[in-house]
Formats: C-alpha cells, structure tokens, sequence
C-alpha cells in the first residue's frame, strides 16, 4: 500500500511517499480503508524528533486520525461489519497511509452529516478537548471558561463542547477570527495581538491552556480559587496553585471510543462543526505541504489530507 513515511527525523522534506507492506490485524482490531486523515501539531513535533526513540521504528507512518471504511473485522469485533463508514484516533501512530489496524473499541461510527474529510478533523482534537473540559476541567453549566488558542483544532472543537456543556466562554484569537469563533457560540473573542486578557478576564472556573509559558502563567490570574487550569503542554506550578488554590492538570489525550461516540452523537446533532483549513492529497507533496501549514502555526481550524 502507498505510505508517507520518514526514514529519519528532521523537516518536511523527509516526509517521503513508499510502498510498505499492508497491515495485518488482530482479533480485536479494524483494518480500515483511510479516506481521510488530518495533521496534529504532534505529527509535526514527532517529525523533527521530539520523541526520539518513543516514536517508533523507522521507516515510521505519522498520522493520529482516520476517517474512512471498514475492510477487515478482527474474529473477537461484533460492533462494526464490512463497508461501515467509521473514524478513530488509533492507539498507534500511522495514518498517513491507505490502510491503518486499529483497536475496535477507539473506533466509533462516522457521523452521517460529516463528510469523510470533517469527520477525520474530529477525533485526536475533539478527545482532546473532550477531556480537557469534562475529565480534567469539570465545566458545568453556568461555569466561566478561558479557551486559549480558540481558532485552532483543538480550540475550535473545544469552544463548541464548552458551549454544549453550558458555559460561558471566552477565547483568545487575532481580530480576524472573531467572526468564526462567535460563529461557533464564543461569548468573548480576545484579540491576543491588541490586548491582556489577564488584564481582562477574572473569577474563571477553568482555563484551557493551549499554549504554555507566559500564557499559563497568566492564566493563574483569571481563575477563582477552587478554579481549574488544566494544559495540554507543561504542568503548571505547584506551589502557584496551591496558594491560590486552584486545581491543575497536564495531560496526554487518550483514544476512548466511548466519548469518540458522544463527539459524533453532537456532530449528527449539528452542535460540533469541524473547521477545516485547508484540504490536501495523501501524497509526498501532499503531506509537506498540509506539514508546513500546520507549523505556521495560525491554521484555522483542522488541516485534512484525503485520498479519495
Ligand atoms: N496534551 C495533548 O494530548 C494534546 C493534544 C492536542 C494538542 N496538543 C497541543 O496543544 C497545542 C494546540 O493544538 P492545536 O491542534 O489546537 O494547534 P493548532 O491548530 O496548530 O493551533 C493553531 C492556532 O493557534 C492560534 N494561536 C497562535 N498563537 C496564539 C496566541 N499567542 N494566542 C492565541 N492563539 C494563538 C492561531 O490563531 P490565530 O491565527 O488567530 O493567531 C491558530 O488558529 C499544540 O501545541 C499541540 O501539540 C496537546
């Protein structure tokens, strides 16, 4: 099957296109056709070697979201058959190919009012704001949250969660996303590039920090105490949160086809939207190219590759 793999760590350029053997599945696994798949920051960060020797054996497949049919059923599955539409984010990395094995049970149904393209935009983002605002975060209806970053994949997906969960929600963006991110329910858009929203923002029940640094530093400012920071890059200071009292989380998202069912349950609802920025082929151009966007770092939304 065709591929885009890297033999080594480095830049775009090392994304290159082969043919590598099909996947073979276990009892418990899907072998899925790939329709679709989208970047992530990580692929990008896995790229350049981040990981180093946690990333796996070379010639190594990037690629945390699928989007496609079913193939092959595993003896041990009862819950998909041959030719369903389904999307995941696999356990494993390695989506950027025409075939992908992946565990039955993070696999979930693909929304019938998503194409394949929006449906594979959803699920490493969508868990990870999932998470983010129910596990980590407890938002409640009522509560007041802070989405950094509202704009981005996790962001946009995040602002529509929150918004379903019942909450208040203010975002930071440049000015010319404001529109979108009201579009889908922001209360407060904060334009990042003119003002402090430190400055602005304060008795918050959570904050999504997106970003790290300064920005979750600051962020400490705009929760009550009681209040939840949780960041899905470095664990924020301790002994900060503890004199201020609020409850900090980092985490690393988890593939659960349980809550991928309740992202595709809002999306059949039309209450989770995926926002693409832009579409590109499974090919070694292709993927440069959708790698390069992603690391501009001002991607709208979810960068898509297809291959149908
Ligand atoms: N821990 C985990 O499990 C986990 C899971 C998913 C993602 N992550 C991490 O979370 C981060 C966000 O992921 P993502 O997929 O949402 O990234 P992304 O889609 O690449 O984010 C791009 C967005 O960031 C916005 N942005 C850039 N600088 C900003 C600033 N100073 N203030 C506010 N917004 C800013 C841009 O909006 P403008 O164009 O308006 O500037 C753009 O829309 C990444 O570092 C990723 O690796 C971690």
């Amino acid at each position: 099957m065709k591929a885009i793999v890297i033999e080594e760590f480095g830049g775009p350029d090392k994304l290159q296109e082969r043919s590598v053997p099909e996947p073979k599945i276990d009892a418990n696994q899907i072998l899925i056709k790939v329709y679709a798949t989208s970047v992530n920051p990580v692929d990008t960060k896995i790229r350049e070697g981040a990981l180093g020797e946690a990333s796996g054996d070379f010639p190594l497949i990037l690629g945390g979201d699928v989007a496609g049919i079913v193939k092959e059923v595993g003896d041990n599955v009862k819950r998909f058959k041959l030719r369903d539409p389904v999307f995941a984010r696999p356990r494993q990395f390695g989506t950027y190919a025409q075939y992908v094995a992946v565990d039955a049970d993070v696999v979930a149904k693909k929304p019938d009012n998503l194409s394949y393209e929006e449906a594979a935009a959803v699920p490493l983002a969508g868990l990870t704001a999932w998470q983010a605002l129910v596990d980590h975060g407890k938002v409640k209806a009522g509560d007041k949250v802070l989405i950094h970053a509202g704009a981005g994949g996790v962001g946009t997906m995040a602002i529509q969660i929150a918004k379903h969960l019942g909450a208040e929600v203010a975002t930071t963006a440049s000015a010319q996303n404001e529109e979108l991110l009201k579009s889908l329910g922001a209360d407060h858009v904060i334009d990042y590039k003119k003002e402090d929203f430190s400055e602005i923002l304060s008795d918050y029940d959570m904050v999504l920090d997106t970003m790290g640094g300064d920005i979750q530093h600051k962020s400490f400012k705009v929760l009550k105490p009681g209040g939840h920071l949780v960041s899905l890059l470095e664990k924020p200071d301790e002994q900060q949160a503890k004199e201020l009292g609020i409850h900090t989380a980092h985490f690393m998202m988890e593939p659960k086809g349980d809550q991928l069912e309740k992202l595709a349950e809002l999306a059949d609802k039309g209450k989770l939207k995926p926002i693409i920025d832009s579409t590109y082929w499974l090919n070694e151009q292709g993927v440069r190219d959708a790698h390069v966007k992603s690391e501009s770092h001002h991607a709208k939304g979810k960068i898509v590759i297809r291959e149908k």
